[in-house]
């Protein structure tokens, strides 16, 4: 049997008095796409953050790769802290560059700087990089130069930059005007295709729904459900994931067989 890339069992995450997360357990597999889906505040970004440290979990065990991130109350730290911030990327819907460094320095950097990679090795796989996110015309551009969608894209450069085992992303699209959406969705579908494992909270469903192999609903700090896609949309016993996807879902009367032609979630 596969060893999950990223395992989490009976994760807790407690805020003053109120429990955000209670008791998340979930095993991503190598070259697996999970998308997780839910309503505002049920913890979602809290677990993703979990996951490489940005908070401290209260309880659980997270294993990463071969190592524990967190096990017995007690986080990675030191090497291992930063050996798992290097295996797990992470994109938000912020700014993830460096604004006063051109776009190629953005994504070779890192590599000079954590892995130690020669700068003239770091500039060639750079421009391989920008060639997968499809920026190869905008490598000696600076930030301030580029659309949302496209400094999007650099920062996913700069994540695959450091060869990581798993990427994470919460809501990656969500301050993106519909194009640069589409162009980023696009690349990371690409990159689904080449086997990339990935975690991603997203509003994206009908995104979610063509790309993920799994989708997890997280509701007030548990998972509600999971399956497949089909899973889910054909036969979920679960009322919120009913509900969601009745809110989420349109039905298109063009598509083969009555399929649901998912939308984006407001
Ligand atoms: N740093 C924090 N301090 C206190 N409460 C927090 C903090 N971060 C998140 N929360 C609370 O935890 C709950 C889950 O938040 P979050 O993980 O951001 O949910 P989601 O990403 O699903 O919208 C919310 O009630 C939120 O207010
Ligand atoms: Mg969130």
């Amino acid at each position: 049997m596969k060893t999950p890339v990223i395992e989490i069992r009976d994760l807790h995450k407690t805020y003053g008095k109120s429990e955000v997360l209670r008791g998340v357990d979930l095993s991503i597999n190598s070259g697996e796409v999970m998308a997780i889906l839910g309503r505002s505040g049920g913890g979602k970004s809290t677990l993703l953050r979990c996951i490489n440290l940005l908070e401290t979990p209260t309880a659980g065990d997270i294993r990463v790769g071969e190592h524990l991130a967190f096990s017995g109350g007690k986080p990675a730290t030191g090497k291992n802290l930063v050996r798992l911030r290097r295996s797990v990327g992470m994109l938000f819907q912020g700014l993830n560059v460096f604004p006063h460094l051109s776009v190629v320095e953005n994504v070779a950097l890192p590599m000079v700087r954590s892995l130690g990679t020669d700068e003239s090795v770091a500039v060639k796989t750079a421009l391989d990089l920008l060639d997968k996110v499809k920026l190869t015309e905008k490598a000696l551009a600076m930030p301030s130069q580029l659309s949302g969608g496209q400094l999007q894209r650099v920062a996913l450069a700069r994540a695959l930059a450091l060869n990581p085992l798993a990427l994470l992303f919460d809501e990656p699209t969500s301050a993106l005007d519909p194009e640069s959406t589409l162009e980023v969705l696009q690349v990371m579908k690409d990159l689904s295709a080449d086997g990339m494992t990935m975690v991603i909270v997203t509003h994206e469903i009908g995104f979610a729904f063509d790309v993920a192999k799994t989708i997890v609903m997280i509701d007030e700090g548990i998972v509600v459900d999971s399956g497949s896609p089909a899973q889910l949309a054909s036969n979920s016993q679960h009322d919120l994931t009913k509900r969601f996807l009745r809110e989420h879902l349109q039905f298109d009367s063009s598509s083969p067989a009555g399929q649901p032609r998912p939308t984006r979630s407001r």
